[in-house]
This record gives structure tokens, sequence and C-alpha cells, in this order.
């Protein structure tokens, strides 16, 4: 019998990632969601180092947290999938492909309320799909998955309601 190279695995695992694309499972969006935490990483490294005015000390410190968080978040979803037996993206080429959240490379000069406004947007996309994996995941009876994204919800919630307040707006507000 032969034996599969890694080669052969990889390709394997594509096949079914255009199968997942047709048809997304939890694990699928759950995936999604790790690509994007990853790009998100480095999106909050870029506003804490890039924040400027008189609201530098708060905010250098908030993205700090954030992005944290974020470290945090990738890891439990990544290996919460691998006790699955998925395949979490571990690739910077996978992570960009699967990602929901864009970078730019002119945001650093923005102002910090339009990086804390695009900081809301990422958090409500990832709590958008979240919610939508969650819903798939109880479906396949994939519960402990289901509790992780929840939780994780709960945290993007939370921060999301927090930014809002510091734009002057409510948890919901445009
Ligand atoms: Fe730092």
């Amino acid at each position: 019998m032969s034996e599969l190279t890694p080669e052969k695995l990889v390709q394997l695992e594509e096949e079914q990632e255009k199968k997942d694309e047709q048809n997304p499972r939890a694990a699928t969006l759950a995936n999604q969601i790790i690509a994007s935490l990853n790009i998100l990483w480095t999106k909050l490294h870029q506003y804490h180092w890039y924040v400027k005015g008189p609201n530098f000390i708060t905010l250098h410190k908030k993205f700090e947290e954030l992005y944290d968080g974020v470290t945090d978040w990738y890891d439990e979803i990544a290996e919460n999938l691998l006790a699955m037996g998925e395949k979490p993206a571990s690739t910077t080429a996978k992570n960009s492909k699967y990602s929901l959240i864009k970078e730019d490379e002119a945001d650093k000069y923005r102002s910090s309320a339009e990086m804390v406004a695009n900081i809301v947007k990422d958090f409500r996309t990832l709590s958008h799909t979240a919610l939508k994996a969650i819903e798939l995941a109880e479906k396949e009876n994939e519960v402990v998955l289901a509790d992780t994204l929840t939780t994780f919800k709960g945290f993007l919630d939370k921060e999301i309601w927090m930014l809002q307040a510091y734009l002057g707006k409510d948890a919901k507000d445009e």
C-alpha cells in the first residue's frame, strides 16, 4: 500500500476545503474565525503602534489588551477544532485566504476614533460569524465548539459595548 506524502495529504485537505466552501460546516466557519483572528492580531498591533492624539495612553493599552485576548481565543478555538479531528489554518497564506477581516496599510494614518470604529466593525463580523457557527455546531452536536464559541461571542460583544461607549454610542448603534 502506498504511503500518503505530506503534499498528497495537503491536496486531500484542499479538496475537503472546496466541498466545505459549497456546504459550510461549523468547523468551516470556526476556521474562518481563526484565520480572521490571526489577521486581527497584526491589525491590532498596527493600531497599538500608530494611534495618536490625547487618548494615546488609553488606546495604546486597550489595543494591547485586545490583541492579548485575540491570541488566547485564536489558540483556544484552533485547539477545539483539532480535538474534533479538524485542520485549522496554520500558515499565513491560509489565514489571508480565509480571513473575514481586511487590513489596510493606510489605517496607520487614521484618527483614533476611526481605528476604534474599525475594530467594532471587525468584532461585529466575528460575533455574527460566531453566531452562525454556534447554530451549525448545535445541529451537528458539536457541543464543545458551540460552548467555546458562545463564550468567545460574549467576549466580543462585551468589547463592542465598551468600544462603542468610548465613541459615545450604545452597543448596537451604527
Ligand atoms: Fe507594545
